[in-house]
This record gives structure tokens, sequence and C-alpha cells, in this order.
């Protein structure tokens, strides 16, 4: 089959996401004519759409508390410094991860000790247990990176015989879980983001879940709540923030009701939605298996991932053959991202240009994981048809490359 396509071209746009549902539009619009478009400003006896949603999204991952920021990135710096993180602390982190997460750490003032990256794109648990021993950092601020979900099992074990405190970067993984319980809810404090590529799309936003007491009402104060943390419904007792009312910054973070009335409808509509991307993942996984040159790796039985995109290895070719290759799929309208170019560009970076931090080590399993590793988006806009169209392109490119 691959060989009939040599010149086919994939036409569909990669970063296309789809419309959002009529019920978001509506309220989207009922809000503008309202113009009650920031949180505390609602009217008497009414309980705005951000409240609504933190109560929803905390009851859906099966959390306490969620307090709404303005994005992900926002909340990783949020939780850090819930968390206690100060000015020159450790904190472990993923050395393969893309550049909020790097960024909130250094916003937070903190160093890293970055984690190597293991062949299944998850973070490597030995190396883990290593440096923390070490480095005897006391927080671990872990990306699900690509929605690649380590062990959490083990994860949740090594921090807690080594005392660190487990945030979990979710900005990939909403709505999926490790065996049974939703990724985000393993450590002190998951992330997740709604930005327009990720499972929920509002433009930007971010969802800060804890069954914590203490950092929900520090979360709501840096949010930006001013006094008003009484209108928040996903909340701990009022009395708690007697605690903290005079010593936690107003950081201004919050999330707008605009942005809540487009989340949502689809929160509802997000286990549906899974189903959906697996789908277009599974064919997309089964068919790349079959081309030489391309390892797919085995997810965890208990990993019930969520397959928005796909990362695969490119085995047994040279820097430039997979160059190459890249350039290729992109020619054809394929746009296959590869983590081997040293350049940051587009979203993609690789750890040794964040030079804002003192000192990054060289990882050099990373180095070599990240020198072959593709990645491709499955937007919800392709058809399980269009993967098929999408895999005999690539087969096709391998075969040309490799002729
Ligand atoms: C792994 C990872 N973490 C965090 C973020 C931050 O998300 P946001 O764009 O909502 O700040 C992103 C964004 O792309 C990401 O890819």
């Amino acid at each position: 089959m691959a060989n009939n396509l040599p010149d086919l071209i994939f036409e569909k746009e990669f970063t296309k996401q789809e419309s959002l549902p009529t019920e978001a539009i509506e309220r989207a619009n009922e809000l503008l004519q309202s113009g009650r478009l920031h949180r505390y400003n609602n009217a008497p006896g009414e309980e705005s759409d951000v409240a609504l949603l933190e109560r929803e999204f905390a009851d859906y991952v099966g959390s306490k508390y969620c307090v709404a920021l303005s994005s992900c990135g926002s909340s990783l710096y949020v939780a850090l410094k819930c968390a206690g993180v100060q000015h020159g602390d450790l904190v472990l982190s993923n050395a393969f991860t893309l550049a909020p997460v790097p960024g909130a750490i250094e916003h937070a003032g903190a160093q890293p000790i970055l984690v190597e990256c293991g062949e299944d794109f998850c973070i490597d648990l030995g190396d883990l247990e290593r440096q923390a021993v070490l480095s005897k950092a006391p927080y671990f601020l872990m990306s699900h990176m690509r929605g690649h979900i380590a062990d959490m099992d083990r994860t949740v074990d090594i921090c807690k015989q080594l005392g660190i405190k487990l945030i979990e970067d979710c900005a990939h993984t909403m709505g999926a879980k490790w065996g049974s319980r939703f990724s985000g809810t393993f450590g002190l404090i998951g992330c997740f983001s709604t930005q327009t590529y990720k499972h929920i799309n509002s433009g930007e936003g971010g969802l800060l879940v804890t069954d914590d007491e203490r950092v929900a009402a520090q979360a709501i104060l840096y949010s930006g709540s001013y006094m008003f943390f009484d209108r928040h419904i996903s909340k701990p007792d009022v009395k708690i923030f007697e605690e903290f009312k005079y010593i936690v910054p107003n950081l201004s973070l919050r999330m707008s009701n605009f942005q809540a009335a487009l989340i949502r409808p689809q929160l509802r509509l997000l286990h549906q939605r899974v189903a959906q991307w697996n789908e277009r993942y599974r064919v997309l996984e089964a068919r790349l298996k079959q081309i030489p040159h391309i390892r797919v790796p085995e997810r965890a039985q208990k990993e019930n991932f969520v397959g928005s995109s796909i990362q695969f290895a490119l085995e047994g070719l040279s820097g430039p053959e997979a160059e190459a290759f890249v350039g290729e799929c992109h020619r054809r309208g394929v746009a296959v991202m590869w983590f081997g170019r040293q350049e940051p560009q587009g979203y993609t970076s690789r750890y040794q240009t964040w030079r804002y931090f003192n000192s990054v080590p060289r990882l050099e399993q990373t180095d070599h994981v990240l020198d072959f590793m593709c990645d491709m988006r499955i937007p919800l806009t392709f058809s399980v048809e269009d993967c098929g169209v999408l895999a005999s392109i690539i087969e096709n490119v391998m075969r040309s490359i490799t002729r």
C-alpha cells in the first residue's frame, strides 16, 4: 500500500482544533453581553463560572480542592510556592520537558536537578532515585511528557521514602489515569493546562488540584483572590485563610469567567474525547510498529493514557538520515516534530538551551533518546482514516530514506 502513495501529500492542518461545543459558545456570548467576565464580578446570589468549574474539576479527578489559574505554567509556579520552595532550593525535574516547566522553576528562584529520560520516553525512575539521594532535593516537579506516565506506584514510594514533595505537571495527561486513579492526584499538587492544544481548549488556562487545605488556601490567595476567597466553592474552611492572608502575595494569575465558560462543557465531553484519541492512537501505533526503523514504546498496563499525540524512536538511522526523514515527512504534509534538533524550534527545546540556569549537566542517556525521538500530534479534526493515510506516508518516506 505504501508504495502506491509516493506523491500523496497530507493536506489537513496538524494545529487545527475542533470548534467549541455550542453550549460553550452560548455561555460565552451570555457573559460577553453581561460584561461579567472577572470571576469576582458575579451578581448577588450567583456562583461564578470559575467557581463552578473549580468544584466540577475537583470532583472529576477526585481531589478535595481545585484552583483555576491563567495557565498551567503559572499553576506550576504557584504549586512550587505553595509547596514551600524558596530561592536557591533544589527541585528534581525531567530533562525531557517543555519550556514552561524549567520556566516555573526559574520563576520560583529554584535550581533544577534534571533527571534522565528512558527509552520508554518516561522519566527514568532509577536515575530519579539516584539523583534524589545525591542532591537531597526536597521537591520533585514531574512532567508526564507527551502523555507518558511513569510507574506512579514506584514514584510515590521513592518520594515517600526520601521525604520529597511531589508536584505533577499534567499538561499532557488531563483525563489520563495510572491504574484507576487520575493523573495529578498522586502527589501534593497536580497542575493541568487548558491551552488550545491540550485536551480542553480555552485558549489559555490552568487548573491546580490538591487535597491539602493549606496548599489550597495559599493557591487561592496567590491566584489573586484579593479578600474574596469566601466566594470560592472549592475551598477549605475560611479560618485557614486567616493564617495566610497577610503573608501570601496576590500574584494576579486568575482565570476569567470567559475561559471557565469554555471549559465546563468540554469537561463533560472529555471522556468521549479520550476514547476518540485512543482509537486514532491505536491505529497509528499498529501501523507504525510495522515500519522498519520505527520503534513505538510499549505502554505499561496500568497506564491509561490519552493518545492525543504519538511518539516514536528512529532506530538504526544516522543523524542526517533522521533529519532527512523528518524533512521529507514535512514536505509531504506530515508534521513530525523532532527532538533531535539542537536549536530550540517552535514549542520544542532541549535542556541544554535553558541557559538561564547556572549550570546544566550533560545527560547522555537523554541526549541519545532525544536525538532519535519523533512526535506527532493527533488532533481530533483527523479521522481514523486520516491516521491510516499518515501511517502510509510515513512508511513511504522511511522506505525512500533507507532504500
Ligand atoms: C509539558 C508541559 N508542561 C507545562 C506546560 C504549560 O502549559 P501552559 O501553556 O498552559 O502554561 C506545557 C505547555 O505546552 C507543557 O507542554
